[in-house]
């Protein structure tokens, strides 16, 4: 299997990555809190981008079944060598690519979508994938709020190769694609202190 440049750059970063103190403490528990707040003991839960796997063995206890994905080889060894609940597996796959097992009561995508090659088509697979009436939960960067300097300074980094291409959005644009694919959003709120890095909940309309 091809390994593209993205997922050099996730795996070549997976055990920095892992080993990193989370930055907010406090805003990562709050928004793991809300989150499950929304889950049902029978819901079946697909993850993208899940990393090293730290949500999804936190969210786990809460559900029937969570099925973490990520594309990077070497962030889900590292999640697999974690301890978990038995009814969390974790996936090689790309986003574009993780809909086994579906259609799911809720999709989670954290810190993700700003990542993936062509988000449009990931959000069409997302909804063609949920349950009518289920949920779609989302924490995305939106680049394009930030301010300019940071825009420069990360434009840099990546030509450096040490940051990863991202979809250029606004969080009024990523709300419209969400709209868009077909979802009503349900909730949107910011955990920690970017606005640019929303957590949003929509749902698939029943019918
Ligand atoms: C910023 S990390 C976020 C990890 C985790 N969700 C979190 O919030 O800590 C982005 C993750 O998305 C994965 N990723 C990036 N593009 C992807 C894609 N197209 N399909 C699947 N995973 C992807 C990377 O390998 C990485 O593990």
């Amino acid at each position: 299997m091809t390994v593209s440049k993205q997922q050099k750059f996730w795996n070549r970063i997976a055990g920095r990555y892992a080993a990193r103190p989370l930055k907010d403490v406090a805003a990562y528990d709050a928004m793991l809190a809300e989150v499950a707040s929304r889950l049902k003991p029978s819901d079946k839960v697909l993850e993208l981008g899940c990393g090293t796997g730290g949500t999804a063995i936190r969210l786990a206890p809460h559900v029937s079944s969570w099925t973490a994905t990520d594309f990077s080889a070497e962030m889900i060894r590292i999640a697999r060598d974690k301890p978990a609940e038995a009814n969390v597996t974790f996936r090689l796959a790309d986003a574009q690519n993780s809909y086994d097992g579906g259609p799911f009561d809720a999709i989670c995508a954290f810190n993700v979508l700003h990542l993936v090659d062509d988000q449009p088509a990931t959000l069409a697979q997302i909804f063609a994938n949920l349950k009518p009436g289920g949920v779609f939960i989302s924490k995305t960067w939106c680049f394009a709020d930030l301010k300019l300097r940071f825009r420069l300074l990360f434009s840099v980094l990546r030509a450096a190769g040490l940051f990863p291409a991202v979809t250029q959005h606004t969080v009024a644009e990523f709300r419209q694609s969400l709209f868009d694919a077909g979802f009503e959003i349900i909730d949107e709120r910011v955990f920690g202190k970017y606005r640019q890095n929303p957590y949003i909940v929509v749902r698939k309309p029943e019918a």
